[in-house]
Formats: structure tokens, C-alpha cells, sequence
């Protein structure tokens, strides 16, 4: 039987709970699939920096190396924002993805036909979206020096050398070639050096991809275009903070952020998350949405362990829970039959999987 080794994360607020389910279902298709998944639980976030003193530990970072692929839930909280920025949760995370690499992540945008009526735009703006953001994710603005700050001032820089945005650039186009061919690259060249380079560069790897349609927008052009009409976009390629800022809004063109997966790859390993926070004010109390994770789980499977059926019975058994009509509280007006838990969404799409 073919065995993987999965580093889990749940870090901190709703985190231990949406991971919870998608271990329910991981466990549930891989019984029906025939093969194997060994679980490693890792601390990073808040909950590491109780125990250890440091958000993202020496032994989460090798146990993660050591593993085929990375789930992570969310990290993060009031009770840690006091703390010096190196301590935060969120400098482990930034730290975490640049120790692994993870360069390009991969958010993609699909708005479920059950749920055409969630979203806060009409159904004949977004029925049928299917976007990708492409996002940078360990350069630009969050990692460039210098940065800092005194008693009047506070800096950051945004940098992106040729090589970082040659990379991203690639791996965009290649995902456009397995579905429209078509890339928008988002930046502010009207302004920032930074982004001149950017799309110059894109110019330039966009040459090896004759059949792929490459378009530029500027980002505050492309947060309202996202709104007015987003199924003018298949592949959205874009620097780490702009592509942080599009992600959530692409989000509530499907209804709730607390269905959107996300896969953050390098050239070593994966890791696969929500891309919701860690929603502290909700935490513990069985009403977080587990789908963002559960589909999160998915694309681990197909992108890291090429278990591409299997990934498919996830994708499958979330659509016909939603289609059914169990909900979750944040989708509760949205044609719901049945308000769930976390706990009960995750058993029905974990039994929906042998179905
Ligand atoms: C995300 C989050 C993170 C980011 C935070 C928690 C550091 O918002 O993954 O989108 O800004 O990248
Ligand atoms: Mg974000």
C-alpha cells in the first residue's frame, strides 16, 4: 500500500478544528482509495510560542522537509499582537514559507453553482467563475529591507529582483496552459519601480508561452474589474501583498472566505491551507466553515501525492453537501435545508465519499 507522511499544523483559534475535518475526510477517501496517510502534528503560531517561546520551531521545520506534503490550518490572535513582531505568529508563518521555498501560492476562486446566491454580487456577474490568483509569495514588500521603525517613522521596502518574478512568471503561465491561457498580470507600474521590472520581466518569460494571451492591470484597476466583471479573468499573476489583498476579495465572489483553499509550492515541499485567518472570535465553538481546509486537503492530494481521484471524491462530496443543503452558520441564508457544525459538515462530506 502506497504510504504518505503528512506534516499537520493546526496552529491557533478555529486552526485545531477545520484541521480536525479534513484529517475525518483524508482518512475517509484514502480507506476508499487504498492508501495510506501518517500524520506528524506540528506547533507553529501562538500556541508554539506558549510552549516553546518561538512562533515556528527548529523541529516544525525539519518535520515539515521530512514529510511528502504540509496541512496547515491558521495561525494567530489578539493575546500574541503585543508581542515584538519577531515573536507575532505571522513572522512564523512569513519565516516558515521562506525556509520552504514556497514561492508560488495558488489560490484559486470557483464559485459553486449551490451557492450562486451567497455571494453579495449578482448571479449573472459571477455564475461560472473560475480564477486563479498567482500569487508571489516569499519576496515584495513583506520581506524587502530595509524595513523598520522609531518613534516617527516606520519603513518597508518593496524589492523583486528579476529572478524572484522569472519563477512566479513561469509557473503562472504553465497553469494557464492547462486551463484558458490566459494571465493578467497585476501590478502598479504607473508608479512603482518595482512594478516597471515586474512587467518587463513578465514581458519577457511571456515569449516562451506564444499560446498563452498575457494582459497587464494596474492593481487598483483590477480590484474593481474583480467586482464589475471577474469571469474576464482565468489566470491572475501578482506580487505578494497585491496578491494577498486580491485573494480575499476573489473570495466573497463565492460567497463566504471560508471555502477558498489555498497551495503554497517551491521547489521542496508543499504546503496546503485556508486562506482565512485564524477567525479567534468564532474559535471553539463548532461554527467555523471546515470547507476551505477539507478542499485545501484536495489539492494536496493532487498537487503533492498525484492522487488525483482521490482529489476528486473531495471535490465531489463537498458539491453534493452543499447541493443537499448543509450549511455551515456563515452560509445559513444561502438555501440552507440544515444549519451544521463544523464537525457534523465534516462527517457528511467524509461520508459522501464512499457514495
Ligand atoms: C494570508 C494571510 C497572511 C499573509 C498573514 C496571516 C501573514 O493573510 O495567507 O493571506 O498576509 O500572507
Ligand atoms: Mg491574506
Amino acid at each position: 500500500m502506497k504510504s504518505y507522511k503528512i506534516a499537520l499544523i493546526k496552529g491557533d483559534g478555529i486552526g485545531p478544528e477545520i484541521v480536525d475535518e479534513a484529517v475525518k475526510v483524508l482518512d475517509a477517501v484514502a480507506a476508499y482509495s487504498g492508501f495510506d496517510l501518517k500524520y506528524e502534528e506540528l506547533l507553529m503560531g501562538g500556541c508554539a510560542y506558549d510552549i516553546t517561546g518561538d512562533p515556528l520551531p527548529q523541529e516544525t521545520i525539519s518535520g515539515s522537509l521530512n514529510s511528502d506534503a504540509v496541512l496547515f490550518g491558521a495561525i494567530g490572535g489578539e493575546q500574541w499582537d503585543a508581542l515584538p513582531r519577531e515573536k507575532r505568529p505571522e513572522s512564523g508563518l512569513l519565516r516558515f514559507r521562506k525556509e520552504l521555498g514556497v514561492y508560488a501560492n495558488l489560490r484559486p476562486a470557483v464559485v459553486y453553482d449551490e451557492l450562486i446566491n451567497a455571494s453579495s454580487l449578482k448571479p449573472e456577474i459571477i455564475n461560472g467563475v473560475d480564477l486563479m490568483v498567482v500569487r508571489e509569495l516569499i519576496g515584495g514588500i513583506y520581506f524587502g529591507e530595509p524595513k523598520g521603525r522609531d518613534e516617527e517613522k516606520g519603513w518597508n521596502t518593496m524589492v523583486y529582483t528579476r529572478n524572484e518574478i522569472i519563477r512566479i512568471a513561469h509557473h503562472a503561465f504553465k497553469i494557464a496552459m492547462k486551463r484558458d491561457k490566459r494571465v493578467c498580470s497585476v501590478d502598479k507600474a504607473n508608479v512603482l519601480d518595482v512594478s516597471q521590472l515586474w512587467r518587463d520581466t513578465v514581458e519577457e518569460v511571456a515569449k516562451e508561452y506564444p499560446d498563452v494571451q498575457l494582459t497587464h492591470m494596474y492593481v487598483d484597476n483590477a480590484a474593481m474589474q474583480l467586482i464589475r466583471d471577474p469571469k474576464q479573468f482565468d489566470v491572475m499573476l501578482t506580487g505578494n501583498i497585491f496578491g494577498d489583498i486580491l485573494s480575499d476579495e476573489a473570495s466573497m465572489l463565492c460567497g463566504s472566505i471560508g471555502l477558498l483553499p489555498s497551495a503554497s509550492i517551491g521547489d521542496k515541499i508543499g504546503v496546503y491551507e485556508p486562506i482565512h485567518g485564524s477567525a479567534p472570535d468564532i474559535a471553539g465553538q463548532g461554527i467555523a466553515n471546515p470547507i476551505a481546509t477539507i478542499s485545501s486537503a484536495s489539492m494536496m492530494l493532487r498537487y503533492a501525492l498525484g492522487e488525483n481521484e482521490a482529489a476528486d471524491r473531495i471535490d465531489n462530496a463537498i458539491k453534493r453537501t452543499l447541493k443537499e443543503g448543509y450549511r455551515t452558520q456563515d452560509l445559513a441564508q444561502f438555501d440552507a435545508k440544515e444549519i451544521c457544525s463544523t464537525s457534523e459538515i465534516g462527517s457528511i462530506i467524509a461520508n459522501y465519499i464512499s457514495k
